[in-house]
């Protein structure tokens, strides 16, 4: 094990929020790549290769998390059943969301990784004492905030798409002209 200086209980702490860390990391990119597989829809193109960019940033992040934890003489989670026992993201099994609703999903993930991320680094004792992993969890939120930031301009535009969409048929409302709502416009 390599010599860094933190007391033994301070060092199991640290793997402990990191091993946490790591199970939400797992099932985030797990998510991504199942979207990114399974996306369909007018942005087709452009939402598959965002989610394929995303999930290969989150699995370089998870590999920092299960080196870091080594180093710091614990073990890092390797197995599904650690990773979901463990993690605070949820799983949508057997559903089948529209495009913008991943975009939307994978954003509201990366905004509870966010809050956890900056809870843990100005609340836990153990893990400022840690400068190490201090610094990689800065990172990663850098990471999250602009794998965030990408997807609110996904979602941005599709706002403003609904926006124009029903300003359309205020307008056609107004001069007596039928309307006819597609369903995917009707919410
Ligand atoms: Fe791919």
């Amino acid at each position: 094990m390599v010599n860094i200086e933190l007391e033994q209980s301070n060092r199991r702490e640290v793997t402990r929020v990191l091993n946490n860390l790591l199970s939400d990391e797992y099932l985030l990119s797990t998510k991504t790549k199942n979207y990114h597989w399974n996306v369909t829809g007018p942005h087709f193109h452009d939402l598959h290769t965002l989610f394929g960019y995303q999930y290969v940033e989150l699995d370089v992040l998870i590999d920092r998390l299960g080196e870091r934890i080594r180093a710091l003489g614990g073990n890092a989670f390797g197995t599904m059943t650690d990773f979901l026992r463990c993690t605070r993201l949820q799983e949508r099994p057997g559903m089948r969301p529209s495009e913008l609703t991943m975009a939307e999903d994978l954003y509201d993930d990366h905004k509870i990784l966010l809050l956890s991320l900056r809870g843990s680094l100005a609340g836990n004792a153990s893990l400022r004492s840690d400068i190490g992993t201090t610094e990689l969890l800065t990172s990663a939120i850098q990471e999250h905030e602009k794998m965030a930031s990408m997807l609110q301009s996904v979602l941005g535009k599709h706002d403003q798409l609904k926006k124009w969409l029903k300003a359309q048929e205020d307008i056609q409302r107004e001069i007596g002209i039928e309307v006819l709502v597609p369903t995917s416009s009707a919410t």
